[in-house]
């Protein structure tokens, strides 16, 4: 009998605190950099972001995260034996925010590791996840996408800052008889990997280079339209379907008009496309499957459909899921 991993149940989570664009506007005005809501909805798609306040940390949004799509999946938290979170922002150099996520629910023993893929983290986490399922390592997986992404901006770069946010989504991998995980695809391609990064790291207890985030948005851009539609045909082409199969598209939310032109390739309408990038700006890691949780929730995706999850970002990274829901 062959093994697949299905999801059983989905969660999301953002932090309170939550700023408009004219709030960022006006903040940056007060350093004397001119910016505008025009601006940043007209080139982004984004209208608002959520940031933790200080004293939270990823491990807190993914355990929140975590606690809905246990309940949503009906499943005891004593019944994972796998935690996979996807973060670049995790809550220390180590232990792994996976660890410290396994504490909080309460469970101990279960494998429990962090994948670091940036904005593809989420695909790289399921698709890993997906794996262990087919083999037998694991049966019930929790896999996170979890972000504080505020902690690592410029607020003095416009061309950064206003783009991101925080928060975490998160889902309950069931081992099932009837997929589920139809195929999966990931990519890297580490000569592109100054384009978006955070150069600095923690030696002999200061930070050495620049802890803040960098990024070459026209080069990701131009990169990223191309690398989603290649990515996108390869998994249908692997789970033997083509785009008419497609329910629903839930791209990584980074900007509206990538997430756009993946549709028009795709012969999508944009009406299948899943979009929380207005209100959630770019959580990075998080934004896959909080797109996916807010899709479930308000009933447009329903079990049944077949849906496709695509990431892209710095490593430079991308891939993509195709799952039966
Ligand atoms: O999550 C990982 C994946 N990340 C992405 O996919 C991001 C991909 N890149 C993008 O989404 C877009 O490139 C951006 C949204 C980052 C930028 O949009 P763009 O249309 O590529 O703008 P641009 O960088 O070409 O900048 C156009 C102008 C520049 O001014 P000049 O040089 O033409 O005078 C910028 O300085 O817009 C200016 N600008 C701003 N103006 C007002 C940049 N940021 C701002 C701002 N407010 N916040």
């Amino acid at each position: 009998m062959n093994r697949y991993a299905r999801i059983a149940g989905t969660g999301g989570y953002l932090p309170h605190r939550r700023l408009d664009n004219a709030e960022v506007v006006a903040d940056l005005a007060t350093r004397g950099i001119d910016s505008s809501d025009a601006w940043i909805f007209e080139r982004t798609g984004i209208r608002a972001r959520h940031y933790v306040d200080d004293g939270v940390y990823a491990s807190d949004l993914a355990y929140e995260a975590a606690k809905r799509a246990l309940a949503a999946a009906d499943c005891p938290a004593s019944a994972i034996d796998l935690i996979i979170v996807a973060t670049s922002t995790p809550d220390m150099v180590f232990p792994s925010t996976a660890s410290i996520v396994q504490r909080k629910l309460g469970i101990a023993g279960c494998a429990a590791f962090d994948v670091q893929a940036v904005c593809s983290g989420f695909v790289y986490a399921l698709s890993v996840a997906d794996a262990m399922i087919k083999t037998g390592a694991a049966q019930h997986a929790l896999v996170i996408g979890a972000e504080v992404f505020s902690r690592l901006l410029d607020f003095n770069d416009r061309t950064t800052c206003v783009l991101f946010g925080d928060g975490a989504g998160a889902v309950v991998l069931k081992s099932s008889d009837t997929p589920g995980i139809l195929a999966s695809e990931l990519h890297a391609d580490g000569r592109y990997a100054d384009i978006l990064c955070v150069p600095g790291h923690v030696s002999g207890g200061r930070i050495l280079g620049d802890p803040l985030l960098k990024m070459d948005g026209q080069a990701v851009f131009k990169l990223a339209v191309g690398v989603l539609a290649d990515v996108a045909r390869s998994v249908l082409v692997k789970a033997g379907k083509t785009e008419v199969d497609i329910d629903w598209l839930v791209p990584h939310q980074a900007n509206i008009r990538i997430m756009q032109s993946t549709a028009r390739k795709l012969k999508l309408d944009d009406s299948r496309v899943i979009v929380t990038v207005d209100q959630h700006g770019n959580t990075s890691a998080a934004s896959i499957p909080l797109a996916l949780d807010v899709g479930v929730r308000d009933g447009r995706i329903r079990p049944g459909d077949t849906v496709l999850l695509e990431g892209v970002g710095g490593g430079f990274t991308w891939g993509a899921v195709l799952l039966d829901m």
